[in-house]
């Protein structure tokens, strides 16, 4: 064969390979609304800049008939490119090669990108649309997920993972999502189980639909598995690049940084007018964070879970950081199990890679009563103890009402190692509010008086004048300064480039034991 003749077959070979399990399987995946594998390669990284690897590679099974039936490349895409005009590494599954499912050649292929993801230190997304074990291969393919799953734990904490699930993710295969960073889904196509709703059927007698039971509505507000969820797969992975353009390639890299045209000594009147007079009334903790982020950009982290919690990146003179705030109009701010396990997490990623955090605090409390105490609001609550201490990354606070008790500690405290921490001139700080306070310490009194109602009020009145204030606190040097709330921009801004060398190491050990 000559070189010529090569070339020709070569090419052959190419088209072979994307053309995947063939025009009818193509087909019946736009008929499902979703799109191919290499549709979606476009989708994510920047134009003309994706390499693949393997398009050759196929399965090496023969039981079932399979010798007879192998398409190049297998049930999966994967290689590098640009996002945002960084290095990235990515597998998309190809459903319409034996349903995207997981065949030991599969798994070999994820596994040499992930490889490669972390030896280069460069994100990595995983993109889902799979029936899950190749069931004609057994074991074979059970030991693939369990590779893949063994790289997403080593890989923690090194590169950033996403994984995108835009089709089924069943069994098993739901760990591995489970495992990354952040999960995206995309509404009416992503869907997350441990199993399917026959067998949920057989063992519970429940009967539900697929995507009651694990589409992306339910996984993002009900279990929480799921941070982003997206109408089209457009709009998705335009989102994956949008948050990937906040993170640094690995814990080694630098943190993105922009040029903002964002005066950084930006004051804002308005900042003056969101707290309501009465300090039981809620208000939308978001105004405060878009007031004071540059260009009011904030993504937003598990925007339909544990409402009461508000996490996302955004950037501050130029620079990512990582805001934490609790939001007053969902129960009213407390702090319960779903909130602590999605504030803790959130803490963990931004230390792991370096983001600084920002954190802005309305908190009455843990949430009381036996359902959260049954469930372990014990065990889920310290997990943000844990890790605001645990973690060195510069820590910035500023207290914008309520402050009490434990979870005053919680949010990122001077006594947590926190660097500067500010307070509003409206911040309260106290061990608990005045109605429990006053109920407590003046129980006596109280009973004893013969206006019971009306003493109990002055007495609130009075420990809410000399307690419900910044200013013991900053008496103590536990607050770093009281400010004005026009000023919270420029002072996050000059504490955060104070902090930009900050240097601190934790004890030496293996790893710390998180509560779990
Ligand atoms: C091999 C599979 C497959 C699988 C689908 N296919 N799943 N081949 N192994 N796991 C093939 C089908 O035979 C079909 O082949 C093609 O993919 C498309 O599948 P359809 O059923 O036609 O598609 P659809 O109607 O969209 O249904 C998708 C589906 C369904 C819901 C995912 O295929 C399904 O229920 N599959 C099995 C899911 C499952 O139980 N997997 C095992 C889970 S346990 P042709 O040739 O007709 O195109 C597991 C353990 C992992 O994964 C443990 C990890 C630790």
């Amino acid at each position: 064969m000559g070189s010529e003749e090569k070339l020709a077959q070569l090419s052959k070979f190419r088209e072979e390979a994307k053309a995947g399990g063939g025009p009818k399987r193509v087909e019946a995946q736009h008929a499902k609304g979703k799109l191919t594998a290499r549709e979606r390669v476009n989708l994510l990284f920047d134009a003309g800049t994706f390499e693949e690897i393997d398009p050759f590679v196929t399965h090496r099974c023969t039981d079932f008939g399979m010798a007879e039936r192998k398409y190049p490349g297998d049930s999966v895409v994967v290689g590098y490119g640009k996002i945002n005009s960084r290095l990235a590494l990515a597998f998309f599954q190809d459903f319409t090669v034996f349903g995207g499912s997981l065949s030991e050649a599969a798994s070999q292929k994820i596994c040499k990108v992930m490889d490669l993801a972390a030896k280069n230190g460069a994100p990595f997304v995983a993109v889902l649309d799979s029936g899950g074990a190749r069931i004609q291969e057994g074991a074979d393919s059970l030991k693939g997920y369990g590779e893949i799953f063994t790289r997403n734990t080593l890989y923690s904490g090194v590169i950033p993972q996403i994984s995108v699930i835009v089709g089924p993710t069943a069994g098993g295969a739901v760990y591995s999502p489970a495992i990354t960073d952040f999960v995206f889904m995309v509404k009416g196509l992503g869907q997350s189980y441990i199993t399917g709703t026959e067998v949920v059927k057989a063992v519970t007698g429940e009967e539900v639909s697929l995507e009651e039971l694990g589409g992306a509505v339910v996984n993002a507000t009900k279990s929480g598995n799921c941070h982003f969820v997206y109408e089209t797969e457009v709009e998705c992975f335009q989102q994956v690049r949008r948050l990937l353009s906040f993170l640094p390639q690995s814990y080694k890299g630098k943190l993105p940084s922009v040029d903002s045209d964002d005066e950084p000594n930006r004051t804002d009147e308005e900042l003056l007018h969101i707290i309501p007079v009465n300090p039981t009334q809620p208000y939308d903790m978001k105004k405060i964070i878009t007031k004071v982020v540059d260009n009011g950009d904030f993504l937003e982290v598990h925007q339909r879970f544990a409402r009461n919690f508000i996490v996302g990146f955004a950037r501050l003179g130029g620079q990512s950081v990582g805001i934490l705030a609790q939001q007053p109009m969902y129960l009213a701010g407390v702090l319960d199990i779903d909130a602590s396990d999605k504030a803790a997490r959130f803490v963990r990623f931004c230390d792991c890679f370096n983001i600084p955090l920002v954190t802005l605090v309305d908190v009455p409390g843990y949430m009381p009563g036996t359902d959260q105490e049954f469930r372990g609001i014990i065990r889920h609550g310290a997990k943000i103890l844990f890790a605001y201490a645990e973690a060195t990354v510069p820590k910035v606070s500023v207290i914008i009402r309520k402050a009490y008790g434990g979870a005053y500690i919680a949010m990122s405290s001077k006594s947590l190692r926190g660097d500067i921490n500010y307070a509003w001139s409206t911040a309260e700080i106290a061990v608990m509010g005045p109605e429990g306070a006053v109920n407590i310490i003046y129980r006596d009194e109280i009973k004893k008086s013969a206006n019971r109602e009306e003493t109990r009020q002055r007495l609130i009145q009075e420990y809410r004048d000399k307690f419900a204030n910044p200013y013991v606190a900053a008496a103590r040097g536990y607050i770093d300064d009281v400010i004005d709330p026009r000023e919270t921009r420029p002072k996050l801004i000059k504490a955060l480039q104070m902090l930009q060398n900050k240097e601190v190491s934790n004890p030496s050990k293996k790893h710390g034991n998180i509560p779990l």
